[in-house]
């Protein structure tokens, strides 16, 4: 599983197999895709019986789709560029001009599989990767079931892995994973989340089971509360007329807020692999405590950022200035909740998830904030307060681990002071260059589905999300925008923990 292959000089190349990209000329196959396929490359974990196939509706043929992929993968893998490995890559790449929305292109589309199977010796074995528009996902699947290539034998295997957004609330989720189901089995449906692909939320894993002392301390006992932050200094750039249909609730805490929450509060499962870690996922969000309508109205916040400065300085606008944004759009592009447990080992502790854009820094960390020690043996001392400990899992940036303790100022007086001790993985094993889809591409290959959300968990997750969206809906924001670019959200936000004697911890700017 994963996590033995993230060393990637110690994996096997993945077996024979064609990848098949259905929006070969988009975004995401230009920036991550392919430069994915390329470090995977790179790392030996290609097989030599492979090959890619673009499939889309514009007039190319394999030389200039090359030609084309040529172009971006400089730019994007930057100093790991390696001509020799290009050159390996780009020659088992290919391009099939296809009309998505015509079921005959589907049987011309598995001839040309077949024909690659025998150019390449692929074995039959097709990973379909959907970088298309959402509203594609099913017509695709549909068309390529029609046309008998989600058929599995004993000596193949056929996998689609379907791209995000999966859904616009539960009722759409639910549809789209009933539609996937018509023609595929659940093993065959790979959910991507590129969160899951980063080595620090697989690091979580071994970090709490990899170590003796932690999982002792690791319940309603020891731990006060925890904070999950996705904060980032990005506006919406050009992506507001996405972001208008999503908004932070949909776009980052149903999807990777939910995820990281899970990993954090799950059981120890009984092995690595991919059922039983998504089980012990799955019971958490199970766990989680259902809001009310009144619920909301005291758990969660919303916010929308108006104009602002940039920690850096620079004067950016309002996400309502933004283009593709309704002037008196009611959209957040900040949310905060607070969610609580129903079970054995998280009884009584919250957990804060809060994410946004234009916020005062780009990071993604886990706070988990330890109960005060009792301060009765400082009674008759000089020492007036003692801090909690706090233990900060950073994913981004500079991925690492943060401890924070309280020490003995040097001096004739009793004095006790708070010090940090950082690990930072960069330092100690390297920096790998990786997109974030390197894993998850490799693991579908394999067959691994641990990364990858099951039809549960994307449903649990919009189950969680939904109370919210619908009391939000019903009752539109009345103050936005409410916080200004560059800060670190509304001060509704503050107040969810100051209700509660807490406080968010003080992540520093970026500038
Ligand atoms: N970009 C990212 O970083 C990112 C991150 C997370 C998830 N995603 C998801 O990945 C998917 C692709 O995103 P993207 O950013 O790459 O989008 P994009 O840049 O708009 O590219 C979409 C691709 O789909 C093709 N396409 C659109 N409508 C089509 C149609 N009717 N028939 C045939 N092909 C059609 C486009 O073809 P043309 O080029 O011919 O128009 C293009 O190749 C989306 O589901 C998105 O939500 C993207």
């Amino acid at each position: 599983m994963s996590l033995t292959q993230s060393n990637y000089t110690q994996a096997p190349p993945a077996p024979p197999n064609v990848m098949v990209i259905f929006g070969p000329n988009g975004d995401l196959t230009k920036r991550k895709l392919i430069p994915a396929l390329f470090h995977l490359s790179n790392a030996g974990l290609l097989p030599d019986s492979f090959a890619v196939l673009g499939v889309g509706r514009r007039d190319m043929d394999d030389a200039s789709f090359r030609d084309l992929m040529a172009e971006h993968i400089r730019e994007h893998v930057g100093a790991a560029f390696d001509q020799s490995v290009w050159e390996r890559l780009v020659e088992r790449i290919h391009y099939m001009k296809i009309d998505i929305s015509e079921g005959a292109d589907y049987e011309r589309l598995r001839v040309r599989l077949g024909e690659l199977d025998t150019q390449h010796g692929t074995e039959g074995n097709y990973l379909f990767y959907t970088a298309i528009p959402p509203s594609l996902f099913t017509r695709v699947t549909g068309y390529l079931g029609a046309a008998g290539l989600l058929q599995e034998t004993e000596n193949d295997w056929r996998r689609v892995v379907v791209e995000k957004p999966f859904g616009q609330d539960l009722e759409s989720a639910a549809a789209l994973n009933r539609e996937l189901h018509r023609t595929m089995d659940e093993g065959q449906i790979y959910r991507i989340d590129h969160y899951l692909g980063k080595e620090t939320v697989q690091n979580i894993l071994v970090f709490r089971f990899a170590n003796g002392f932690i999982e002792p301390l690791w319940n309603r006992h020891h731990i006060d509360h925890v904070q999950l932050t996705v904060a980032e200094s990005v506006g919406v750039e050009h992506r507001g007329a996405y972001y208008e249909e999503a908004g932070a609730l949909r776009d980052m805490i149903q999807n990777h807020l939910l995820v990281l929450l899970g990993f954090i509060a799950m059981e120890p499962p009984n092995s690595f692999e991919s059922s039983a870690m998504r089980d012990e996922v799955n019971k958490v969000l199970d766990a989680v405590e259902p809001l009310s309508p009144e619920d909301v109205l005291t758990h969660a916040v919303r916010g929308q950022y108006g104009e602002g400065n940039l920690p850096g300085g620079e004067k950016v606008r309002a996400y309502r200035a933004s283009p593709g944004v309704d002037p008196q759009s009611p959209i957040e592009t900040f949310a905060a909740l607070k969610l609580t447990m129903d079970n054995w080992r998280w009884a009584g502790v919250p957990f804060y998830l809060r994410t946004g854009k234009r916020l005062a820094a780009q990071c993604t960390e886990i706070a988990i904030q330890f109960k005060k020690a009792p301060t009765v043996i400082f009674k008759n001392t000089d020492v007036e307060r003692i801090d909690p400990n706090m233990l900060v899992l950073r994913i981004q940036p500079a991925e690492g681990i943060h401890m924070s303790f309280g020490a003995k100022v040097p001096g004739q007086s009793m004095g006790v002071g708070t010090v940090n001790m950082d690990f930072c993985y960069e330092d100690h094993f390297g920096n790998k260059p990786a997109t974030g889809y390197e894993t998850l591409i490799y693991d579908c290959m394999n067959g691994d589905a641990t990364l990858y959300k099951h039809t549960d968990t994307v449903e649990k997750g919009w189950e969680i999300v939904q109370s919210v969206m619908d009391v939000w809906t019903a009752l539109p924001p009345r103050d936005f925008p409410n916080y200004a670019a560059g800060t670190w959200g509304p001060a509704t936000a503050d107040n969810l923990l100051k209700n509660d004697g807490r406080r968010w911890r003080k992540i520093k700017s970026s500038g």
